[in-house]
């Protein structure tokens, strides 16, 4: 039976140690990186609200008290904005507290993503809700999370996103089966490993960090044992959902073609940060003729 229950809610687990980014994530949590001007969670959340997600649920962990204080509101900083008269800069200090409604919740132990996921069965209650994971940035021109909701909402399962990569980098991701819908525009997901090898690799279509999930996904995850490294992961538990008809079964996916910046390791961050850069109105013109002018001394 399809699902109508309006979407509201997303799940953003932020409870990593960002080991990747040590010295610089010791005492500061990785989500909080600039990407250009803004931390990096905040163009998740962003995102979220644009698909009309405003209530938010961090999952969090030791050490991430500055996501907290990030968006909440500064009262002495924007009294002296604003008795300044500098509105660009209050505006910007209070974009990330107008976001939406933000919740926090710990995970205590660190025993993966879908281990994640479950700590918000309590906030989430009986209806389907969004998980964007924050290493992944979508560009803001680019549809995904509203067409993953569309699609939830006509078929009544769950809902991820896939992309095509190079064969020999599937062994980074979550890797999925699939078949095309008679008429549609998304496919139906038959399985999904984690991580496979590159030689058992059903495709070379990975999970990214987008999902759109039937609430039944919470009883799989109490059930799922720990698997690939050990940890409790969110993709076994949509290979469980895959099998399932009907009940919160059947598990679809969108086939992204947009724009995505990986920020969860070192090269891939600095790709994303000079990429979005060069393409901002206030640091583009200049960037870009230095870039150039740079890349011809390498
Ligand atoms: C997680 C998921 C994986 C997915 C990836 C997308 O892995 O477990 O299936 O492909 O996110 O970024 P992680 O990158 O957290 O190890």
């Amino acid at each position: 039976m399809p699902q109508t229950s309006r979407i509201t809610k997303a799940v953003i687990p932020a409870a990593g140690l960002g080991t990747r980014f040590l010295p610089a994530t010791k005492a500061m949590p990785k989500e909080m990186l600039p990407v250009v001007d803004e931390p990096a969670i905040q163009y998740v959340v962003a995102e979220a609200a644009k698909a009309g997600l405003d209530n938010v649920l961090m999952i969090t962990g030791r050490s991430k008290r500055a996501l907290e204080d990030h968006f909440d509101r500064v009262p002495t900083l924007e009294t002296i904005l604003e008795k300044k008269g500098d509105t660009a800069r209050l505006a910007a200090v209070q974009e990330a507290s107008n976001l939406g409604d933000i919740h926090y919740v710990r995970q205590g132990d660190p025993l993966g993503l879908g281990h994640a996921v479950l700590c918000a069965k309590r906030h989430v209650g009986s209806e389907p809700f969004a998980v964007l994971l924050g290493d992944d940035l979508i560009d803001a021109r680019d549809e995904l999370l509203s067409e993953m909701i569309r699609v939830q909402q006509a078929t009544g399962g769950s809902v991820i996103a896939l992309m095509e990569v190079e064969p020999e980098k599937i062994s980074a991701y979550g890797c999925a089966d699939v078949t095309p819908v008679d008429g549609e525009d998304f496919v139906r997901v038959n399985g999904l490993v984690e991580k496979p090898a590159v030689e058992d690799a059903p495709s070379n279509l990975a999970v990214i960090g987008r999902y759109v999930l039937h609430q039944a996904v919470f009883d799989v995850l109490e059930e799922t044992a720990p698997g690939r490294g050990g940890e409790i992961q969110l993709t076994d538990a949509l290979q469980t959902l895959s099998a399932r008809d009907g009940d919160g079964g059947g598990v679809y996916a969108v086939i992204f073609r947009g724009r995505r910046y990986d920020t969860g390791d070192k090269l891939s961050y600095l790709k994303a940060v000079v990429t979005l850069a060069v393409e901002r109105e206030d640091l583009g013109p200049e960037l870009r003729p230095w870039l150039k002018e740079f890349a011809a001394t390498l």
